[in-house]
Order: C-alpha cells, then structure tokens, then sequence
C-alpha cells in the first residue's frame, strides 16, 4: 500500500445476484478510486451466511460477482480484492470487538430488527454480530473512507464508536473511517414500492432490476415502475419518490446532469419516459454482463487473482491484528 495515500474500504455480499442499486449505490464508482485511495474490496461471504444460503449457490455466487467487480473496473493490479473468508484476521478481529461491543447497540440496529423480522426463524448471533464484523474488516485495513449506500449508514457510525472506544480503553490503534455516501444513488429504490430500497431479497423480483436482467426483462419492469399521477418529470424524492428514483436512475447511467434530464422529459408523458431509462439502463448493462461472462469463463485466472488478493491482505490485516492483540494483554510468544 502506497503511504500518501488514504485507504478505502467496502465489501458486497455474494448473494443473490445484485441489483442496480448495489451498482449505482456503490460498485459503478470503485474503478475511478482507485488511483487516488488504496482500494480494499471484499466479497463479504461471512455476512452472507447470517442468512440461509445454499452452499453450491453461494460459491456460484462468489465467483460470479468477483467476475463482476473486474468488469466494472476493479484493477486486482491496482487494489486489494478478496474474498472475506480467505483471510481468517476477520473473525478474529471481530472476536476482539465483540467484547467493546454492547447486547443493546446491536438490538437496535434496523437492519437486525428488519431481518429479525424477515427471517424469523432463524434470528441467529450471526445476524445480531453483523455490525460487529463489519467493524472488523474496515479497523483492520485502518481505513480512511467507507463509500456504501445509506443503508449501511447506522453501521458505519457503530463502526466508528467502536474504533474511537478501543483507542480510548487502550492508546490510539485504529484510524476511525468516514462514510462516503452519493449525493444521488445513495438510495435507489424499488420500482413498484419507491419508499422501500430496491433489494436483492425484495418478495416481488419485478421491483429491482438485477445486473444479469436481459434487455426484455429490464424494458418490461421498468414499464411497469410505479410513478404518480402529476405526469410532470421531476427530481422531487419527497413529493415524487417513483418519478424521482427513476430520475437517480436515468442520470446515472447516461451520466447527464439531473438539469439535462429534466429538460430532455419537459412536456414528455411517463411512457416514454419509462421506456428511455429502460433502454439506457439494458444498454449500459450489456457490455458489462458480457465481459463478466468471459471472465467468469476463465475460473483460473479468477482463482489466481483471488488467491493473490488474499495474500496481499493478509498481510495488513494481520499487522492490525497483533496490535491489537499486544494492546488487550493476550500473551505473545
Ligand atoms: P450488501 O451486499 O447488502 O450491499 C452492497 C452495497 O450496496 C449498497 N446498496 C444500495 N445502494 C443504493 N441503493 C440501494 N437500493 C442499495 N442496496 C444496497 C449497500 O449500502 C452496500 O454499500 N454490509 C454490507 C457489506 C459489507 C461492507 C463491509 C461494506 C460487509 N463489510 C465493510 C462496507 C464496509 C452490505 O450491505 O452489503
């Protein structure tokens, strides 16, 4: 890692297969940080696993979405890029935290209570400890910056308490991150219920538009996006969460200002408006599945990256991690 530089750090879990807003909310911008930041990215499988996953899909799905990372941009030449479980220091580190760490700040965390709710039976000390090993594998990178959706915002600020804590209980140990969160895309939401965020695990799949959607399947949801009945097109997320999100979604992927947009659908009714974010989004989806497709179709080269990633992780994690075990008293040999 180059020392001028700050670090940051951010993770995707391989389940299901992401959205849009997992892309837009974060892995569209991962490329063009990596010149100025040292990268670290993870597919965070431990997190996966708090909720049930079959084992053949999961790994399917791990491979799958390092293949995407690379297509999207992410340069394992220029940046840290591994998968979560390959370096041990995680569970570890959150072991350390764990005891920093309060029953009640976990309790109330609304992603815990929404999936405690969504996955009833099994409320497991998995999904309670979540925030913790989020934690674990920002302190251990000593992290500058966190770029995530606004989801994960309470978990960021946990992550920072328990940073600011352990350096208060013991000396100053762990850089305490920032979270980076786009001024639009931060929230992308669903197309048939705009006040809930579009979801990999949403019940209805015809309200989030998945990186693997084929064109037909990406033009016919977005037909069918729900919108209001002023029939004017606006960036107004309070007023007009529908036609708002479908807006987020346009600027982003044709990368016109959110003025242009407005000025290109002045006058213009909410079919055509559907069909021109439908199509701008099948096209830039496109090349993108593609090369994910020939990257995924050289499992060894993708094998050999995510080894080298691991190791070069590794490395740093583990410096943080003997600090941290010096620091709390565990006997070094
Ligand atoms: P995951 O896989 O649920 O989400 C990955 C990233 O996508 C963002 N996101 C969204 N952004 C905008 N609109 C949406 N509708 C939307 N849905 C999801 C999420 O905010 C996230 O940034 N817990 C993390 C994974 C993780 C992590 C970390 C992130 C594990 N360790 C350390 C940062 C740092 C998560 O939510 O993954």
């Amino acid at each position: 890692m180059e020392e001028n530089k700050k670090t940051l750090y951010s993770a995707i879990q391989p389940t299901n297969s992401l959205t849009i807003g997992n892309y837009i909310g974060t892995l569209r911008n991962w490329a063009s940080y990596q010149n100025d930041y040292n990268c670290v990215f993870a597919m965070a499988d431990m997190h996966a696993i708090t909720v049930r996953q079959q084992p053949a899909q999961l790994r399917a799905n791990t491979l799958a979405l390092a293949a995407l990372f690379i297509a999207c941009g992410v340069d394992p030449d220029k940046c840290t890029f591994y998968v979560q479980s390959h370096v041990p220091c995680h569970a570890e580190m959150c072991w350390a935290l764990n005891s920093l760490t309060y029953v009640g700040e976990m309790e109330r965390m609304t992603q815990f209570k929404d999936k405690s709710k969504r996955h009833a039976d099994n409320i497991n000390m998995g999904l309670m400890d979540y925030p913790v090993l989020m934690a674990a594998d920002i302190l251990l990178y000593q992290t500058d910056v966190v770029p995530v959706g606004l989801d994960q915002r309470q978990h960021l600020e946990i992550t920072r308490d328990i940073a600011i804590r352990f350096n208060n209980a013991y000396s100053p140990t762990f850089t305490v991150p920032e979270g980076i969160y786009a001024k639009v895309g931060a929230k992308i939401c669903d197309l048939l219920d705009p006040t809930k965020k579009m979801s990999k695990s949403a019940e209805n799949p015809n309200g989030s538009i998945f990186m693997t959607d084929d064109r037909d399947t990406v033009i016919r949801k977005f037909k069918r996006a729900v919108t209001d009945s002023d029939n004017c097109i606006k960036y107004d997320p309070e007023n007009k969460p529908g036609v708002s999100n479908l807006l987020a979604i346009y600027t982003t992927f044709s990368g016109k200002s959110m003025d242009e947009a407005e000025r290109e659908f002045d006058g213009k009714g909410y079919g055509d408006f559907k069909l021109a974010v439908g199509e701008i989004v099948a096209d830039k989806l496109a090349p993108v599945q593609a090369e994910q497709k020939r990257i995924l179709d050289d499992k060894a080269y993708l094998q050999g990256v995510l080894a080298n990633g691991a190791e070069k992780a590794y490395k740093v994690a583990r410096k943080t991690l003997s600090k941290v075990y010096k620091k709390i008293g565990f006997f070094q040999a």
